[in-house]
């Protein structure tokens, strides 16, 4: 199976008014779990390598490469997305890795400067046939902008689209990174406010916090790609904490990543059907 594009998978979402599971790949075990979700589901999976991400390792293509062959060799529909990029020749590597779409985060860049090098950032890819999702305002929990405060006007949501021509556009509207309980609460009616007025697919940042049925209802009001990281990070580390604590003699990692990434591929599939409203009344 190829590797498919963002923006198509985003706008048929849109139309339909569903959602896209858009998780975070640290180590090869999340590739390998959220892949086998996607297949589980037969629903498309959005595979998104973080600028911290890379950090962490080093370097992007080695997580990047793995995950991309992970997803070239299954069944499933996979977009291979690069998260939260605030460095343009971090952006151009991933193009040139074979990434489908990127997420370039001017969020703490002035207002002028986020929207010109986002045009500047989006030309680029859109000439090599990568999709790429921007931000307006920042969305909390990055460098302490509290998110509950924080929200995206829809008239400055939809001049920036038009300025920028980007093909899906992060909100805040509620939700903020890294939260480990899901006790956010999200503003439904600015999201379909925005959805209203802005002609791209939207993306719902820091969804860790978010509960099961704000989600749904985030999706029902037009939310369309949905960001979690955190909470299946948790879900992950939960069971190889069980994990060991069963088998305080067990040294081959091999036997407790296996239980985190089983955890995550049942939680990963549970989640891509809640966002699509799959079964959802
Ligand atoms: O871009 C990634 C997501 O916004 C992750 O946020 O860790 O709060 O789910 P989260
Ligand atoms: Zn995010």
């Amino acid at each position: 199976m190829t590797l498919v594009r963002l923006d198509e998978v985003l706008q048929d979402a849109r139309q339909t008014r569903r959602g896209v599971g858009a998780f975070n790949v640290i180590q090869v075990e999340h590739a390998e779990a959220l892949v086998a979700a996607a297949e589980r589901t037969d629903l498309p999976v959005v595979l998104q390598i973080s600028e911290n991400a890379v950090r962490y390792h080093g370097s992007l293509a080695p997580i990047a490469l793995a995950t991309r062959t992970i997803a070239e060799r299954s069944n499933a529909s996979c977009i291979l997305h690069l998260d939260h990029a605030t460095s343009e020749p971090l952006v151009d590597e991933a193009v040139a890795l074979g990434f489908t779409s990127v997420m370039f985060d001017g969020s703490r860049l002035d207002d002028e400067a986020n929207r010109s090098v986002t045009r500047a950032v989006t030309q680029r890819c859109h000439a090599a046939g990568v999709s790429v999702e921007a931000e307006l305002g920042e969305v909390g929990g990055k460098d302490g902008v509290h998110a509950p405060g924080v929200r995206t006007d829809p008239d400055a949501a939809a001049k920036f689209v038009a300025d920028t021509q980007v093909d899906a556009l992060a909100v805040a509207v509620g939700s903020s990174h890294a939260m480990t309980r899901r006790t956010a609460k999200l503003d439904l009616n600015l999201v379909a406010a925005i959805r209203d007025r802005v002609p791209v697919p939207l993306v719902l940042h820091g969804s860790s916090g978010v509960p099961d049925d704000q989600l749904a209802a985030a999706v029902r009001s037009g939310m369309t790609k949905i960001n979690i990281a955190t909470h299946l990070n948790k879900v992950f580390t939960d069971a190889v904490r069980e994990h060991l604590a069963g088998h305080p003699d067990n040294v081959d990692t091999r036997k407790y990543f296996a239980h985190g990434r089983s955890a995550v591929t049942e939680e990963a599939a549970r989640l891509l059907e809640l966002i699509a409203l799959r079964g959802v009344a």
